[in-house]
């Protein structure tokens, strides 16, 4: 379903300071893959992430989506499709706005139509049953800014609307770095809920090795720019941490 063909990126391309983040990327990844991307600080995983988001634009190559080719789409017209957990809680919601006012935003995403409508009591039924589902406690906070939850708060709030969305792809760019630990578990533990029952199609970037070998189906490793290793549910069953270690050494 996402089809990525021969990209490249170059930071600051023909100067000294030239750095080529991504070299000539094809990957095909099917419907419901969870593909688990490990590499050292550098080696374009988050270039690649941002390229498939939209934040970022390939030098070469192009990619397609459903045979749609969304190359040149901005990060808003694919919001539609994909929604992205970063690392830094602070990026991807709306610090100023309420909880409940940012879940109205996820769901226009969808359905432009609704853009007139006030928040309705059964939406704000619908969104606190789905919050409370996370065991936080967090639906009885729907009426408070977003910017005043914390940082992994604000991260799991952001699953719980990708999953109230239309979306296909999620990308998880280290989305637990920030989180202590009971958090990341709960996080992760949706994640993986909800890339099994909606068949999303999830990207995972991750430095803690054993997380890797837990969550998704196949797993990346990037080098300088490269996905160097590509394995399948079958070889991920058979590799050990200590043998992925090795892999950076
Ligand atoms: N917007 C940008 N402008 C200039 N250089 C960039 C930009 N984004 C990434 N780079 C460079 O591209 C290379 C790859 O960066 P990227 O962020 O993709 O690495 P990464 O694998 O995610 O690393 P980390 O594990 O540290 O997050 C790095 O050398 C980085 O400095
Ligand atoms: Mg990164």
């Amino acid at each position: 379903m996402l089809e990525i063909n021969h990209v490249s990126k170059t930071f600051f391309p023909s100067t000294e300071r030239e750095i080529k983040s991504l070299i000539d990327i094809s990957i095909s990844i099917k419907q419901g893959d969870f593909c688990t991307i490990v590499g050292g600080n550098g080696s374009g995983k988050s270039t690649f992430l941002n390229m498939i988001a939209g934040t970022l634009f390939p030098d070469q190559g192009n990619i397609m989506l459903d045979s749609l080719n969304i190359t040149s789409f901005p990060d808003f017209q694919r919001s539609k499709w994909i929604v992205r957990v970063f690392q830094d809680p602070l990026l991807g919601t709306a610090g100023e706005l309420t909880v409940i006012e940012n879940f109205r935003l996820a769901a226009l995403r969808t359905d432009k139509r609704s853009l007139f409508k006030r928040i309705s009591q059964n939406f704000e039924a619908q969104v606190k049953d789905e919050i409370s589902k996370l065991g936080l406690g967090l639906e009885n906070k729907i009426y408070n800014p977003m910017g005043n939850l914390s940082g992994g708060q604000r991260q799991a709030l952001t699953l719980v609307m990708a999953g109230m969305s239309e979306a296909k792809i999620l990308l998880l760019d280290e989305p637990t770095a920030a989180l202590d630990p009971k958090t990341a578990y709960i996080l992760m533990e949706l994640a993986q809920k909800l890339i099994k029952d909606k068949k999303l199609t999830a990207f995972f970037i991750t430095h803690d090795l054993k997380k890797a070998f837990q969550y998704g189906n196949r797993l990346l490793f990037f080098q300088s720019g490269k996905i160097v290793k590509d394995f399948n549910q079958e070889e991920k069953n058979i590799i050990s941490v200590s043998e992925m270690s090795e892999w950076f050494e």
